[in-house]
């Protein structure tokens, strides 16, 4: 028998029944593959633009410069060195690569990378602080490749920094993975956040609550906001193509904070240390695959 094929055309009457043709009726609905209605609700529902093929490359492509970025600070940092030094070396490499760094004049930030030295917990303007035997230091690089940001930052040592000194920081990389770790579709931001605060908690370390990891990709910050606290199972369900960064701030001390005069400098209260690790994370259909990264153990 000859196999009379059952395909619609688009001038074809529409089989639902409308009487209105294929193309001018539920042709539509059938281009609503559910990643498309899922993207459609996202934006819809939650402001969060999820990201394609392309913008991923355009994004990985940032993540690589920035990446090579902090490479290039790790080589260079030393005793003696002011944190404005590692602003020039992240400002020019930038702009020599092709791109632009995402800080500088950001809401009026002044300089072009956040260097955040001991018990500043993030948003350091690079100054004329001297880095000393012992400090540790966050340098987190932002930036923007073709139009595309992608958001990444580590800690440094600088010399020889003691036991407690290194626990802080071991604690913060390993809340980056422990993060990381819950980002899969189906999984909701409240399942990251959870797993941070638990291990930090048990460490005897505490989470930062006011700054959150973020939308980021097509702008600096978008949605969705990302707590680095939180219950299991609360908040947006995650999604293939979602990208944003995790980001935790753990202090060795109190989680409470005050941020200086320079209406950026945000540091720990009770001046004890603080560290962060960030990176960008992408939801991928397995579970996620990261657009900066480098190794968290
Ligand atoms: N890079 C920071 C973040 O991780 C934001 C810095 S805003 C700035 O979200 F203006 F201080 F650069
Ligand atoms: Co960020
Ligand atoms: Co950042």
């Amino acid at each position: 028998m000859k196999n009379k094929s059952t395909k619609v055309h688009r001038n074809d009457l529409c089989p639902c029944g409308s009487g209105l043709k294929y193309k001018k009726c539920c042709i539509r609905k059938a281009g609503l593959t559910p990643r498309n209605s899922n993207k459609a609700l996202y934006l819809r529902k939650h402001g969060i633009r999820v990201k394609e093929a392309g913008d991923i490359e355009g994004i990985k492509k940032a993540g690589r410069l920035a990446l090579k970025t902090l490479d290039m600070v790790e080589d260079s940092i030393r005793v003696g060195m002011r944190t404005d030094d590692i602003n020039t070396l992240v400002h020019d490499y930038t702009l020599k690569n092709g791109a632009t760094p995402a800080a500088l004049g950001y809401r009026g930030f002044p300089k072009s990378v956040c260097v955040s030295v001991n018990e500043v917990i993030c948003h350091g303007i690079p100054g004329d602080r001297v880095l000393k035997n012992g400090d540790i230091v966050n340098v987190d690089v932002t930036s923007i490749l073709g139009g595309y940001y992608a958001d990444v930052n580590k800690m440094f040592f600088v010399g020889d920094p003691d036991a407690t000194t290194r626990k802080i920081v071991n604690v913060a990389r390993e809340c980056l993975r422990k993060g990381v770790m819950m980002v899969r579709p189906g999984n909701r931001i409240g399942d990251i956040g959870f797993a941070i605060q638990a291990f930090a908690e048990k460490e005897g370390c505490s989470v930062v609550r006011e700054f959150v990891g973020h939308g980021v990709g097509f702008d600096f910050h978008e949605p969705p906001q990302v707590p680095h606290h939180g219950r299991c199972g609360e908040g947006i369900e995650l999604i293939p193509g979602m990208v944003f960064t995790i980001e935790p701030m753990i202090n060795l001390g109190a989680k409470d904070l005050r941020i200086l005069d320079d209406g950026w400098t945000a540091v720990t209260l009770d001046g004890a240390l603080s560290a962060q690790f960030e990176q960008t994370i992408l939801v991928t259909d397995e579970g996620y695959e990261s657009l900066t990264p480098f190794p968290l153990q």
